[in-house]
């Protein structure tokens, strides 16, 4: 009996510790900070091979040139100097019967083919997420693999009686309240800009 509760105490341990210096190593080489002008045709690159296509990112050179940008929140996990992965929230509307309410999409995320499933995606999407809530935005949309984005809190926006502009089956149009209660009382469209029909 004694034995049966050593085991998995010790496994737990060196669990903990290896998880610990795990986090560490992380924290010491990957940043998310936001882009700089010199990465843009990098991210340009990484984006293209992620998707397999280049509309996505050229998406995002057209963000980057509308009103809707909003260059602390186009993030780049960078390692040793070299950008791994890239994140963009830029500024969408939610109209509702009384009010039009400045929210954010998600759009697009993308990790470098060779470091995909380490983590990077949502390390990005974590540090964005709090990123946005500084800039005391409300919510935030993503269309997006529901079994992706639900670990960091995303639900069906259908569910709240929100449609979209655009046309998505319903469990890929997801919202995230960034504020406690955000979403109370919210239904209407949230209305895309016209640069995401083409995508
Ligand atoms: C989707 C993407 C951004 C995820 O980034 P990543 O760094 O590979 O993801 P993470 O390592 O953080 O993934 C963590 C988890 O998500 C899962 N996951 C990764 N990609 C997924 C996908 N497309 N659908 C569902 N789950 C996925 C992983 O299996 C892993 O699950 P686990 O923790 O249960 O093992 C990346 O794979 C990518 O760039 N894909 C191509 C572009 C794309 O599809 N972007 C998303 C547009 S909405």
């Amino acid at each position: 009996m004694r034995q049966m509760n050593f085991v998995p105490d010790a496994i737990n341990r060196v669990s903990y510790y290896e998880c610990v210096a795990y986090l560490i190593t992380e924290a010491l080489m990957l940043n998310i900070i936001p882009e700089s002008y010199k990465e843009i045709s990098t991210i340009h690159k990484l984006i293209t091979e992620a998707f397999d296509q280049v509309k996505v990112a050229e998406l995002v050179d057209i963000i980057r040139q509308s009103e809707n940008f909003i260059p602390e929140l186009s993030l780049v996990a960078v390692e040793n100097e070299e950008v791994l992965g890239h994140i963009l929230f830029s500024q969408i509307t939610i109209e509702t019967p009384n009010q039009t309410i400045p929210s954010l999409a998600l759009a697009p995320l993308a990790v470098k083919s060779s470091h995909q499933r380490q983590g990077i995606g949502s390390r990005l999407v974590e540090v964005g997420l709090s990123k946005c809530r500084e800039f005391d935005y409300p919510l935030v949309i993503v269309v997006g693999e529901p079994a992706y984005y639900q670990r960091f809190g995303f639900q069906t926006a259908g569910k709240f009686g929100l449609r979209s502009s655009l046309s998505f089956p319903d469990e890929v149009f997801m919202i995230l309240e960034l504020k406690p209660a955000a979403l109370t009382n919210i239904t209407g469209t949230v209305r895309y800009p016209a640069y995401f029909q083409d995508v």
